[in-house]
């Protein structure tokens, strides 16, 4: 895969992305360049009669439509990478196979800035309840699961939910939502596995439990142990929230030849949730030595940061890693046999990736 092709999952192009490039003007990822994670095509509707439907635990249930949301509300603006919990699922495959699960590397993820409405300005519109503990969203999309159609959706607990940066977003990089992307309505919930970004929203919900939605009670959980009777049942796991802390070498790609000497090594790394990235380090020889690399483009707690390093290498295979470390000392476990899990999701163990040089 080169710099600027797309590496498209599935015929209908639901479920494509780029390789990142970890550049200054590639800070803010373009619509031609973001990720696609779709679980069914994207919905037809009517603009005109198009609605948010906000209900369950709350004071005063109601409907909005787009002008009510738009003209009610201080406009709220945002700048979030979105990173899929199936990031690096590839890597996994090394283990063994996966089946079922789509085999992304390092494409599925992607920043934006976003705009919208504050989530927590509509929540206190309609007041919510003492009982209410969870934000569900559901999409107007039609996903298919055992044997039930239904529209995707996930929940966040409602301290995230009223915490004043997740956004209902009707734009991205300054233009409405592109289709793919979840026009004209979709929460974006920064730091947090990009599946409870839901597209296409229809529907919010108020709740006391977390969203029973297939996507949050039996998918996006990561659960390390095989159910012998239902080997892709992962609802015993534990529920995705935060992406891990994570880092990711996007230059040079794997299997590349490069000229000894002086390489340059760059890539994005992103800490997690409220515990930011604070270093990144990278090794030349399988993670026996470490140098720190220089943070080129420094992001915020809901983005990635850019880095880059100079090695200087020895004609011969080399096996480069990389790991970061965040606010509270936390780095990333070393191999992929402590992150593995049923679905293959969230892996974070280091990132390898091996090269010759001559
Ligand atoms: N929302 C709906 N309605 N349907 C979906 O399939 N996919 C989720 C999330 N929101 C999805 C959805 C997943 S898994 C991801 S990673 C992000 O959307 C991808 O957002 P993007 O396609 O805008 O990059």
């Amino acid at each position: 895969m080169t710099q600027d092709q797309r590496l498209i999952h599935d015929a209908a192009g639901l479920n494509s992305g780029t390789w990142p490039v970890a550049t200054p003007e590639h800070f803010i990822t373009t619509v031609e360049r973001f990720f696609t994670r779709s679980h069914a095509p994207v919905p037809a509707f009517d603009p005109a009669t198009w609605h948010l439907d906000v209900a369950g635990l709350v004071e005063r249930p109601r409907q909005f439509t787009l002008d009510e949301l738009l003209d009610g509300f201080p406009r709220h603006s945002l700048v979030a990478t979105l990173v899929c919990a199936g990031l690096r699922r590839d890597e996994f495959l090394t283990l063994g196979p996966l089946p079922g699960e789509l085999p992304w590397g390092p494409e599925p993820v992607s920043t934006g800035t976003w705009a919208g409405i504050a989530l927590e300005h509509m929540l206190r519109k309609v007041g919510v309840t003492s009982e209410a503990r969870y934000v569900e969203f559901t999409g107007l999309d039609a996903v298919e699961r055992e044997g039930r159609t239904f529209g995707f959706g996930g929940s966040i607990d409602l301290d995230k939910a009223m915490s004043g940066d997740v956004l209902l977003a009707t734009e991205l990089n300054g233009a409405p939502l592109p289709p793919m992307h979840g026009y004209p309505l979709r929460a974006v919930v920064p730091g947090w596995i990009g599946a409870r970004s839901v597209k296409w929203l229809g529907q919010i919900t108020l709740r006391a439990d977390p969203s029973p939605n297939y996507f949050q009670s039996k998918a996006y959980r990561t659960q390390r142990e095989i159910n012998p009777d239902k080997p892709h049942d992962v609802s015993a796991g534990d529920p995705l929230d935060a992406v891990p802390l994570n880092a990711v070498i996007v230059k040079p790609a794997a299997g590349k030849t490069l000229a000894a000497g002086a390489v340059t090594v760059q890539g994005w790394a992103m800490g997690s949730a409220s515990r930011r990235l604070v270093s990144v380090e990278v090794s030349a020889n399988g993670g026996r030595d470490w140098s720190k690399a220089r943070i080129t483009v420094p992001g915020t707690e809901w983005t990635w940061s850019f880095w880059e390093t100079v090695l200087h290498l020895e004609p011969g295979p080399h096996a480069l890693a990389v790991r970061a470390t965040d606010s509270a000392g936390v780095t990333q476990p070393a191999g992929l046999g402590e992150t593995w899990n049923v679905k293959g999701y969230a892996n974070n163990a280091w990132h390898r990736v091996a090269i010759l040089a001559e």
